[in-house]
C-alpha cells in the first residue's frame, strides 16, 4: 500500500515538471558520498538504485543477496556497493569521486520479505547551499529509555498548508513527518526509527513521540508550519540523550566533590580549633584573618570541582546546520 502511495506521489512528480520533488532525506555533496537506505524490518530480497528527475527514472545499480550486484553501464566507474554497518544485507551506494554532476535525486527501491516494496528518495544538494544558522528555541536533556514527546503549537493566525518535522544534522536532514493540513494525511515516513505523530485537517498543534530514546537520537529537531503563501513558523529543539558513561562520570564527580569538600571542612575545623587554641594561649587577633583566607580558598575549591562536572547547556549558541530553505526549488540540471 505504501508502494502505491509512492507511485501516486511519483505520478504527481512526473506530471508537475519543475515542481519540487518530494524527498525523505537530504544529504550534502561530499567527495566520499554514500547513500544509505536503512529499512526498519524484514529481510532484503532485492535492492535497486535509481537517479530520478522530474521526467526520468534511470537505473543505476541492482543488488541481490545471492545473485550479486550489477552496476549499469554509465555508472560503472562512478559508483559501487558498500556494506552498511546497520544490517547484513544492507548496501550503501557509494561514489568514487562525487562531483557536481552527482547532485540530484536518488531513489532506492527495496523488495523486503514479507512486507513488499519500500522506496525512499534521497536528494543530494551542492555543499555550498548548506550551513545556515538555525536559532535554537529549546534544549531537552533525557536519559536513555525515556519516551520523548515534542509538541509545538502554532502561534500565527490564518490557514496553514503543511507541517513537517525534521531531524537536522550537519551533513544530512531527515524528514520525519510531513502532514498535509488540507487533506489531513501524512506521507509515509522513511526514517529508520519509530516516530509517532498526529495529522488531521487544519490542526494547529503538532507532536512527535519517540519511544525509548537512545544516545543516537540526540540532535536538532525542527518543526515547521507552512502556509500556501510561503509564510512559515519554525521551532527548533535540541535533544541530548545522555549515555550511561557520562552519567556515571557525573555521579563520580559529585562523589569526589562531596568527599573533597568534607575533607576540607574537617581540615578547616581542625585549623580553626588549633588557631583558636593558640589565640587563646597568645591572646593575639591577627591569626584569625589567616584562617578566614584559608576558608575562602577552600570554598572556592569546593565550587570549582562542581562546575567541571556540570553539563553545559547549549542555550543561546548559534547552531550551524545544512539547511536549504523550503521555498528554494531544486535547480534542474540538464
Ligand atoms: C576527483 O575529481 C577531481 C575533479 O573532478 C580531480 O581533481 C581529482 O583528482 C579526482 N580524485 C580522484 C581520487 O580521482
Ligand atoms: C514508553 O512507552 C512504552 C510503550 O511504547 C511503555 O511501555 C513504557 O512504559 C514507556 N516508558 C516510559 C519511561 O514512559
Ligand atoms: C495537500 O493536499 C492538497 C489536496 O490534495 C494539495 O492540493 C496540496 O498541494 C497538498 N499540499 C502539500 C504541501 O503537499
Ligand atoms: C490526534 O488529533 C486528533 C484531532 O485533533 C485528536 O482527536 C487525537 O486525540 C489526536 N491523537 C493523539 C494521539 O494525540
Ligand atoms: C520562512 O519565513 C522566513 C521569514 O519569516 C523566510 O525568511 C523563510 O524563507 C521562510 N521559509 C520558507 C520555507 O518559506
Ligand atoms: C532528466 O534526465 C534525463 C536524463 O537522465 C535528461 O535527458 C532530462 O533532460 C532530464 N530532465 C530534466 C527536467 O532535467
Amino acid at each position: 500500500m505504501d508502494y502505491f502511495t509512492f507511485l501516486v506521489a511519483l505520478l504527481h512528480v512526473h506530471k508537475a515538471l519543475g515542481e519540487e520533488i518530494f524527498w525523505n532525506t537530504r544529504v550534502k555533496l561530499a567527495e566520499t558520498l554514500t547513500l544509505e537506505c536503512q529499512y526498519p524490518l524484514g529481510t532484503l530480497v532485492q535492492m535497486e538504485w535509481f537517479k530520478i528527475n522530474a521526467t526520468e527514472k534511470e537505473s543505476i545499480a541492482i543488488f541481490h543477496p545471492t545473485f550479486g550486484s550489477e552496476i549499469r553501464e554509465p555508472y560503472v566507474d562512478r559508483v559501487y556497493f558498500l556494506k552498511s554497518t546497520s544490517g547484513p544485507n544492507d548496501m550503501m551506494l557509494a561514489f568514487h569521486n562525487a562531483s557536481e554532476a552527482d547532485v540530484g535525486f536518488y531513489s532506492c527501491l527495496l523488495e523486503i520479505f514479507p512486507y513488499g516494496s519500500w522506496e525512499k528518495v534521497i536528494q543530494v544538494v551542492p555543499s555550498d547551499s548548506f550551513e545556515i544558522a538555525v536559532p535554537l528555541n529549546s534544549h531537552v536533556v533525557s536519559e536513555p529509555g525515556e519516551n520523548i514527546t515534542f509538541m509545538y503549537e502554532l502561534q500565527m493566525k490564518g490557514p496553514m498548508q503543511q507541517v513537517t518535522w525534521e531531524k537536522v544534522q550537519s551533513h544530512q536532514i531527515d524528514l520525519l513527518i510531513s502532514c498535509n493540513l488540507s487533506q489531513g494525511k501524512s506521507s509515509p515516513s522513511r526514517f529508520r526509527r519509530q516516530i509517532l505523530s498526529n495529522c488531521s485537517q487544519g490542526m494547529r498543534r503538532s507532536f512527535i513521540l519517540m519511544p525509548l530514546v537512545v544516545a543516537s537520537d540526540s540532535g536538532l529537531y525542527r518543526c515547521c508550519f507552512k502556509a500556501s503563501t510561503g509564510e512559515n513558523e519554525t521551532f527548533v529543539v535540541r535533544l541530548t540523550v545522555t549515555d550511561g558513561k557520562t552519567d556515571n562520570q557525573y555521579v563520580l564527580w559529585m562523589v569526589v566533590g562531596a568527599v573533597l569538600s568534607l575533607l576540607f571542612v574537617i581540615l578547616i575545623a581542625a585549623v580553626i580549633v588549633i588557631l583558636y587554641n593558640r589565640k587563646r594561649r597568645r591572646q593575639k587577633s591577627f591569626q584569625g584573618k589567616e584562617s578566614q583566607a584559608t576558608q575562602n580558598k577552600a570554598s572556592n575549591n569546593y565550587r570549582s570541582s562542581f562546575s567541571i562536572s556540570q553539563p553545559s547547556d547549549g542555550a543561546g549558541e548559534d547552531i550551524y546546520v545544512n539547511y536549504p530553505t523550503f521555498s528554494r526549488r531544486p535547480k534542474t540540471r540538464a
